[in-house]
């Protein structure tokens, strides 16, 4: 009776919707929903998997969204959860269809019992997804990690845990309100103007050839790889497993039908790349919904717009190297010993030293042939580790190497130094150890470069204040999507590879970027990973300018190898905001508490730059609409960082969301003994680099850039790792052995062609420092030049060039802290830390000074008792 009314008449709808409320669907109606929708998926999935596979293995018909997606596949649970929310997604939607009701009207309470939409929940898995885990018979809670971090937080537990939903921290904007992306409908307006191509975009604004790049005089292209690193320990959204529509049966990349999951990338009109085939698009699949979110959310209660999902935890737990699902977890340890240790390759090794074991998956990194144009050449299989993307391209490969030998050498030591220990023990304690690092290496050396110290230093990070359960560590939406991907414009064109010497390797030279996707072979048959660690090191990072934003080997040759529609980072980045529903640019500005420039003046000021303001506006129409990852790239640096304002405060919000949430954060009470703490504040990349590679000289803090000679240190010089507190009951035997003193000062520069010398180093003597002034050092050891005034505590610079400044404090008081000024601007603030009833402020940098610069160390409490012995050094590396 209800069908034959709402023929009638579309206004009529909304009455028929409350008589079908009324009688509600038949009990075995609902059932075959799920059962019929349950088949279609598992057809779509099972299909989508056999024809990629074909095209992989036989190499025809092969695009290069394949590889992406292949990558991006959701695995094991990941899989089962992406595969729930698709059952019970399509369920609903066949129930509409069935019953003839307007997607958008569709509530499915209205239409569907509460006992139904239970069983519908149950019966797709949704429901196993959303129950709440017990941490009551979770072993060693107080000090392990569990794999997926269920139960970190033991008041909500399922925070910060794998495969659970980004966080939003602004609500999503879709076309629809629930669902469908910006852009789906391109002759729907937004803020009264039309979203722009998003390849248009990228055409326009970021397009610059490889020759244009600019090189980053401060850091190394080790700081962009870094950041992938990071970010594959936090964040991964798995698109759908399908390649062809649900409804039509589609196929995503041979059309432009925009139709589930299907978000084809529509292409200008006299692309440079496509020409006259505009009529192509590049294919993009949209990322898997949640369970309970998007059109089902209203029945977990959940909001009522689409989530995506982050397969991975969202603590700084060093993931990528265990896995963050059992299954795979269990798969990469070494189980035929009671070692502890991680699983390495059988068939192949790196002079000797571990290699990265290989998947089951055989085909996709089979390029070797095709790269190098020879049909005979032997074939690997890709890597596997614990984030999917290890193969990526060889920096992150060896980054992945490099680590699991690290864990395996601890495990080893651990094995030495307590031989009773068990080997889940042994690996256990070893995967601590490298959490602590990370979380050490990320906000002692990394943060700081990319987000500047007045960030790091100010509200919205500060030192730890303690764990805090309320505090949701979960991955916001727009630091995944967006605000994190800020370094993708501060890759270089070339993937370097360096000799001992740090010269271009003769062997085997620099590639091209687009020629190392998926190259495993390159590590196992070229020389191994010791090239391109060095390359990393040895090499300057791409400097992200707003005329030279990001080089066609991202832009026009992504994945190229493998087929004749290579895809666009730029543009496929900004196609995933519109399909998460980000809201635009000014949205976020207001966020963080910045200004919302409206006009082309106030565009131009905010990006000082009239000509791109100038730009952005003819595409966009309003400033509200730029795709927020577009307008966060394109803002001029903050002060001492390398991302603008925007995404300094996106990235700074979220790791110390990510750190105060974190019940097992080192710094926390009990997690670490205070030994242990001390210890793992001097680990270093270099140290790691040296303990597990053939490499003898780094860089002492490798993502600043130094030329080669002067800041280069043997590996003997720097510290090895103290694992001595790990000693099972032996660490606190003799009392607290007290602070370390201050390391010796760094020594004057070697020889470096016509660089001058310009360096000293000073120690405090006697001194009470007033706030924000600089702190006079009295006692002179070093001062060839005189250019450090130790009356007034100011160094100044009669030498354009690099300089690298050092200081070790320590402090009497309980709080206190150290500062760094350059032009009486901040630009480092002290990791400062409390050991054994004293507090160290320690740092050191480089910059590049003009003549006549000043820099100088100042503290922020007045009569804030320094040590005597407390020193500040500084030295050129090299003019400029
Ligand atoms: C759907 O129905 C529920 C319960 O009646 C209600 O709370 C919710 O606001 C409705 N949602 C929409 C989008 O109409
Ligand atoms: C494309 O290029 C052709 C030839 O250069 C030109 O005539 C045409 O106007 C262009 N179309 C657009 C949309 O720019
Ligand atoms: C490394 O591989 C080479 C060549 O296959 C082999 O001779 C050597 O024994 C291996 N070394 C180790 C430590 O496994
Ligand atoms: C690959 O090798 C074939 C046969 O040796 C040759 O004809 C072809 O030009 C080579 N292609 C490249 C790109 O070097
Ligand atoms: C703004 O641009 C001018 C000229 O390009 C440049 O000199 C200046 O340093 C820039 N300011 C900032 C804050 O980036």
């Amino acid at each position: 009776m209800a069908r034959v009314l709402c023929v009638l008449a579309v206004g009529l709808c909304v009455c028929v919707l409350a008589q079908v409320a009324a009688e509600t669907l038949s009990r075995s109606a609902v059932l075959r929903a799920v059962s019929d929708a349950k088949k279609i998926i598992d057809d779509a999935y099972t299909y989508s998997r056999a024809e990629t596979l074909r095209r992989v293995r036989t190499r025809k018909d092969l695009n290069p969204s394949d590889l992406l997606r292949l990558v991006k596949q959701p695995a094991r649970e990941t899989r089962s959860a992406v595969r729930a929310a698709d059952y019970l997604e399509y369920t609903l939607q066949l129930l509409q269809d069935r019953h003839h009701i307007h997607k958008r009207s569709l509530n499915a309470t209205d239409l569907i019992s509460a006992e139904d939409l239970e069983t519908i929940a149950r019966l797709t898995g949704c429901a196993a997804r959303v129950r709440q885990p017990n941490c009551k018979t979770t072993p060693h809670l107080n000090q392990y990690r569990t794999t997926t971090s269920v139960c970190n937080n033991r008041k909500f537990p399922r925070r910060g845990s794998s495969n659970t939903p980004f966080l939003r921290l602004l609500p999503a904007e879709y076309q629809d309100g629930v669902n469908l992306p910006q852009g789906w409908d391109p002759m729907l307006q937004r803020n009264g103007a039309l979203l722009p191509l998003v390849r248009l975009v990228s055409n326009r604004i970021l397009s610059t050839a490889n020759e244009d790049v600019v090189s980053d005089n401060l850091y190394t292209h080790l700081i962009t790889i870094f950041g992938q690193w990071t970010d594959h320990d936090l964040t991964f959204t798995p698109h759908s497993p399908s390649i062809r529509s649900f409804n039509s049966g589609t196929n995503c990349d041979e059309s432009c039908l925009r139709t589930e999951p299907c978000f084809p990338i529509r292409i200008p009109p006299n692309d440079t790349r496509f020409g006259r085939n505009s009529d192509e698009c590049i294919p993009f699949f949209r990322s898997a919904p949640a369970c309970g979110t998007g059109n089902t959310g209203h029945i977990f209660g959940a909001a009522n717009v689409r989530e995506q999902l982050n397969s991975l935890t969202a603590f700084l737990d060093v993931g990528q190297v265990y896995g963050a699902d059992e299954g795979l977890a269990r798969d990469l340890r070494d189980l035929t010993t009671d070692s502890g240790l991680l699983r390495v390759n059988e068939g192949f090794n790196d002079s000797g030293r571990e290699l990265l074991p290989f998947s089951p998956m055989k085909d996709m990194c089979a390029s070797r042939g095709r790269i190098t144009n020879d049909t005979n050449a032997e074939e690997v299989p890709c890597f596997i580790a614990g984030d999917e993307r290890v193969d990526e391209n060889i920096g992150l490969s060896s980054m992945h190497t490099m680590m699991m030998r690290e864990h395996n050498r601890l495990a080893r030591a651990l094995a030495k130094l307590n031989p009773q220990w068990s080997g889940e023990t042994l690996f256990q304690e070893a995967r601590k150890i490298m959490g602590g690092y990370f979380q050490v290496i990320t906000f002692r050396d990394y943060l700081r470069h990319i987000i500047g110290p007045d960030i790091l230093n100010g509200p919205e990070i500060g030192p730890f204040p303690g764990y805090d359960e309320n505090v949701d560590p979960s991955i916001s939406n727009v630091f995944a999507t967006a605000a994190f991907r800020f370094a993708h414009l501060a890759i270089q064109p070339f993937m370097f590879r360096l000799d001992e010497n740090y010269q271009d390797h003769q062997k085997w030279p620099s590639v091209l970027f687009h020629r190392n996707f998926f190259t495993p072979w390159r590590l196992v048959f070229e020389g191994g990973i010791d090239p391109v660690i060095r390359g990393l090191v040895g090499r300057q990072a791409k400097l992200n300018v707003q005329d030279h934003m990001m080089h066609d080997e991202l832009r026009e040759r992504l994945f190229e190898f493998l087929g004749h529609v290579a895809l666009d980072l730029a543009a496929l980045n900004m196609q995933r905001g519109r399909d998460h529903g980000l809201p635009g640019y000014n949205s976020w500005r207001r966020f963080c508490g910045l200004s919302k420039p409206r006009t082309l003046e106030e565009l131009a000021v905010v990006m000082n730059n009239t000509e791109l303001a100038r730009q952005l506006l003819e595409l966009y129409g309003t400033v509200d609409n730029i795709d927020v990852w577009l307008g966060g790239v394109a803002e001029p640096f903050v002060n001492g960082g390398r991302v603008g304002p925007l995404f300094a405060c996106i990235i700074a919000r979220q790791f110390q969301r990510l750190r105060q949430g974190d019940r097992l954060w080192w710094e926390n009470d009990d997690v670490f003994t205070e030994a242990q703490r001390e210890s793992l504040q001097t680990t270093s990349l270099s140290r790691i680099m040296c303990d597990n590679t053939g490499i003898t000289e780094v860089p002492e803090n490798p993502f600043e850039f130094r030329p080669r000679g002067a800041g280069y240190t043997r590996c003997e010089d720097i510290p090895a790792f103290d694992l001595s507190p790990w000693r099972a009951n032996g660490e606190d035997r003799q009392g607290h052995p007290g602070p370390p003193g201050p390391q010796g000062p760094a020594g004057p520069p070697g020889s470096n062609g016509a660089a001058a010398r310009a360096a000293f180093a000073v120690r405090l003597g006697y001194n009470f420092p007033h706030p924000g002034k600089p702190i006079a050092f009295k006692n002179v050891i070093y001062n060839g030049q005189d250019l450090y005034n130790t009356k007034t505590g100011v160094f100044t610079c009669t030498q354009p060039g690099v300089y690298q400044f050092d200081f070790h404090c320590t402090l009497y008081q309980n709080v206190g802290n150290v500062d760094l000024r350059h032009n009486d601007k901040l630009v480092l603030h002290s990791f400062t830390t409390q050991q054994s009833g004293y507090v160290t402020a320690t740092g050191g940098t480089i910059l590049q000074l003009a003549t006549g610069d000043t820099v100088y160390l100042s503290a922020n409490y007045g009569g804030n008792g320094l040590t005597a012995d407390s020193f500040f050094s500084g030295h050129i590396l090299f003019s400029v």
